[in-house]
This record gives C-alpha cells, structure tokens and sequence, in this order.
C-alpha cells in the first residue's frame, strides 16, 4: 500500500500542475478522485484488511487526499490568474487619454506680458514693499497728514506704533510707494521702472476687490515732456490689446503729478462709438501725469534739471477691458470654467 501512495503522489505532482485550463484540471480531477481512480480502489481495499491495519490504513488516505486537494486549490489559483491577464480590460491599441495641462492664472500672464512691452522700451522691473510706511505711501508724495485727498486710497493700517519721521505703516493702497524709493535706489537719472505689486483698499463690487494688482511706471530724465508720456501708452495699448486701440488723455487731479490725467483707452465692444459697457465709447485705464517737482525733491533728485512721467493702472482692470469681462471678482473666485476660458 505505501509503495502505491507514493505512486500516486509522484504522478499527482506532474499532472495537476501541467493542466493547462480549467477543463484539463477537471479531467485530471477526475482521474484521481473518480470511481475508477486508484485511490477509490485504495479506499475500498481498506475493507478488506485485517481490523488492527484499518485505522493506519484510514489515516494514509487521508492525508493522500489532502495532500491532493492542496495541489489542485494552487493549479487552479494559477489558472485563474492567468486568465484574468488575458481578458485584462486594457487595450493597448486604443489611442491615448491625452492629460490636461494647466496654466498660468490670467494674472500672471497679464503680469508677464506687462513686463515684456515695457522691458522693449527699457523699463526695468522692480519690487517694493506691500507693507510700507506712510511716509513713502502718502506724505513724500505730496499728500500731508490729514489731507483729505487720502481719502481715495481706503487704506487699511497695520496695529503697531509710529515711527517719529515715517509714520504709521499701512497695507500699501497703490504702487506710488514704489516712486520715492526707487529715486533713493538709482540716486541719479535716468530712471525707468516698473513696479508692479498687490494693493489694498477698503472696497469690493463688480469693478473692485480689496486685495488687486497696479504696475507703476516711472520714467525720470533731462527733458522729458507729455507727448513722451503719450508715445509710451500707445506703445503699451497696441502691443497689450491691440493695434487698434487708441489712447487718449483726460485731465485730473493727482497731488503727486502736475499736470494730472486719467487716461482712456478706445472700446473694444462699439471701436469707440460709444455701447452699454463703455457709454461713452472710451474706457478708463488709470491715472498719469508729470512728476510733481516735490515728489523729485522728495527723492533728492534736482526738478531744475530733472523731469518725469508715472503712470499707475489696476492689473485686473487692464484684464477685464481685454477680456470683456464685466466683474472683476470673477478672476479670484477660483472658477475653473471661467478661468480655462483663457
Ligand atoms: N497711484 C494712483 C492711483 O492709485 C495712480 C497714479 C500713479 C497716478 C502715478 C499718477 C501717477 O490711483
């Protein structure tokens, strides 16, 4: 009887794990465990034994059996994972998912482009603080403590004490801050930068957020004049949106340029014949002027010798009159239908 279990356990080896599909292993299942198999004959030999053989006899069948069943549980693990390779649900001819690529937010990109146009003209790209004293915010510009023309730049101020000659220090409400510093910077003309820096003002509706974006024109030099202020804009507008569009000047009132302007860019909507976004036909870009000779002297530069132009305009505006986009919140309000558009 042993010399016959060993029999079949050798064979047992080699057949379960050559089975090559589900049908083969039942076959081979079969063979082994049918009425015919050696084992049933082993079984029913058992019968006939002398009673003390039985139990011994019993147990080795048992165990033959198991052994058996093992083998055949691990073919058919094998099988089944191989066939699930097979009918693998990826189809490597299919053509490909293509991955979406983001890009940079609108503002960003008008803040590259900005400093492109006016780096052709020579301008440079400076930062300055977005925490700043009152001293370079308001007061060397032209615009004493308590003057009511502070009132326009809805300034938030930081808690903390004043400093004896600079002041308090406040969220800046505009890039200006950045005109003061930049002539302490250079010391001696020529001067041609461009700030551009976030801004914060107590406001918020369709064309206002508290926290935006200005870029800051500065440009000082020995006799420089407003036709050299208007050549620049119309370089900038006809690169920025377009070489359509026209400027035009529109005069204000600013305490730290003399003279003062508003300047006007021509309607994409109507081409200036006036519409319901822009009325009028022209839509606002921001301020502008000659720099007032107290800002030089605030400077330290020599307004016998020296003069300038600045100009400071709201980034999101600048977008919103490209794109036309009639609220301006849009642009920080995360909307990625809004914001793939571009
Ligand atoms: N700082 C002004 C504002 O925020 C704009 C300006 C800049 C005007 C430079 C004139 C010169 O409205």
């Amino acid at each position: 009887m042993d010399s016959q279990i060993a029999k079949i356990l050798r064979e047992a080896d080699q057949i379960i794990l050559s089975a090559k599909s589900r049908e083969d292993l039942e076959r081979v299942y079969i063979k082994f465990f049918g009425k015919n198999s050696d084992l049933n004959k082993l079984t029913k030999k058992i019968l006939t034994l002398p009673k003390e053989q039985k139990p011994k006899a019993g147990q080795q069948i048992n165990l033959v059996k198991r052994e058996l069943e093992k083998l055949f549980e691990e073919a058919k693990t094998r099988l089944s994972s191989q066939l699930s390779a097979l009918s693998s649900p990826i189809d490597p001819t299919a053509p490909g998912k293509r991955i979406q690529l983001g890009h940079l937010h609108l503002v960003s990109q008008a803040i590259e482009e900005i400093v492109e146009i006016f780096s052709k003209l020579g301008f440079l790209l400076q930062s300055y603080p977005e925490i700043d004293w009152d001293w370079y915010t308001f007061e060397s510009l032209n615009m004493p403590k308590n003057h009511p023309a502070r009132d326009e730049w809805e300034t938030f101020f930081i808690k903390a004490s004043p400093d004896p000659k600079y002041g308090s220090q406040v969220l800046t409400p505009h890039t200006s801050n950045g005109q003061v510093r930049e002539m302490q910077r250079v010391k001696k003309p020529p001067i041609r930068m461009i700030n551009i820096a976030r801004c914060y003002r107590r406001q918020i509706d369709v064309s206002h957020t508290p926290m935006f974006h200005q870029f800051e024109g500065l440009l000082i030099d020995k006799n420089v004049s407003i036709p050299d202020l208007k050549g620049t804009f119309n370089f900038f507008t006809q690169n920025f949106f377009g070489p359509d569009r026209v400027t035009r000047l529109r005069p204000h009132h600013f305490r730290f340029t003399e003279p003062s302007f508003e300047v006007d860019i021509t309607c994409d909507v109507c081409d200036g014949r006036g519409c319901r976004m822009c009325k009028s036909g022209w839509l606002e870009l921001g301020g502008a002027g000659m720099v007032h000779p107290k800002v030089l002297k605030s400077g330290g530069i020599d307004a016998q010798i020296y003069s300038g132009f600045a100009f400071g305009w709201g980034i999101e505006r600048t977008i919103a009159m490209k794109t036309n986009t009639d609220d301006i919140r849009l642009l920080y309000q995360n909307d990625i239908r809004f914001l793939e558009q571009f």
